[in-house]
């Protein structure tokens, strides 16, 4: 037990798992990462989101979250924004180590293998947070199973907001388990917007130009060997979504699996 726990006020609402918080990594003012206990029972697909509360109020809030970590982990990761208003987000900011978190019994999502057609190259298209549920693809073996090569691309405005996937990236190709399967197989494509880096450019104009094409020697997106996951703003995904359907590729779900899908990167 953590000394420093902030002691629980109110009971764990029914159906709810309370877990304990186990590291905290803050990144910038407005990006964080966590990583809490992991109920045993607890099953989900990798690119699922889940929801998670504070135990701080009779009722607490409640907020979508795509689970950073992958299915065979035995902790659960998050990536998050602060906002200083934010219903959730103004007091998760604040949480260390030992405290609780409440989370929902039911994972749920489109960013999944299973609602893609099989497919050689799989291509991970993210801003900001939306990077979270390809953390958790990209660690997990199975989307190598599925896929002979795999893209994820990270876009943000300046250089510090990239750390999450630049580390993420780092991580998985030291990794002696998972850096065999992604060796020579994922590439890590990083752009900023509003700071000067070695890439910079919006993802939508680096595909409609070509240029993310051929800085990466791979050919543009066909609708044959070519399955894309988006994850990023309401705006983002509309209109990645666009360009990718302009190359023939057809929108899939889980009841109906085709060459793309999407999801809004959640906000606390
Ligand atoms: P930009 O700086 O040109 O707006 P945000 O922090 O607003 O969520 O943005 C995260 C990243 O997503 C930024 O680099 C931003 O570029 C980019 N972005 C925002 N809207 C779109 C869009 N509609 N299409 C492509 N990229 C976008």
């Amino acid at each position: 037990a953590n000394e420093n726990a902030a002691p629980l006020r109110f009971p764990i609402p029914a159906n709810v798992h309370a877990e304990t918080v186990v590291s905290v990594t803050h990144y910038t003012d407005s990006l964080f990462s966590f990583r809490i206990t992991r109920p045993q029972s607890f099953r989900f697909r990798s690119g699922e989101f889940v929801m998670i509360g504070l135990p701080n109020a009779e009722k607490p809030i409640f907020r979508a979250y795509s689970i950073a970590s992958p299915a065979w982990d035995e902790e659960l990761e998050f990536y998050s924004i602060k906002v200083p208003d934010g219903p959730l987000t103004s007091e998760l900011q604040k949480i260390a180590p030992g405290d609780t978190i409440l989370l929902r019994q039911k994972s749920t999502g489109t960013l999944v293998l299973d609602a893609l057609k099989p497919g050689k190259r799989l291509w991970m298209i993210a801003t900001g947070t939306g990077i979270a549920p390809f953390a958790s693809l990209i660690r997990d073996p199975e989307t190598y199973d599925k896929f002979e090569q795999v893209v994820l691309t990270n876009t943000c405005r300046g250089v510090a907001e990239l750390q999450y996937g630049d580390q993420l990236f780092a991580a998985v190709s030291e990794d002696p388990l998972i850096g065999e399967l992604t060796a020579g197989r994922l590439t890590y494509y990083a752009t900023t917007t509003r700071e000067d880096s070695p890439r910079t450019g919006r993802i939508t104009d680096l595909i409609s130009s070509g240029k993310l094409f051929a800085d990466l020697g791979f050919d543009a997106f066909d609708p044959e060997t070519d399955r894309v996951m988006i994850c990023g703003s309401i705006d983002m995904i509309r209109d990645v979504s666009k360009l990718v359907a302009d190359f023939g590729l057809v929108e899939g779900s889980n009841a109906a699996p085709a060459d793309f899908v999407v999801e809004r990167a959640f906000v606390g």
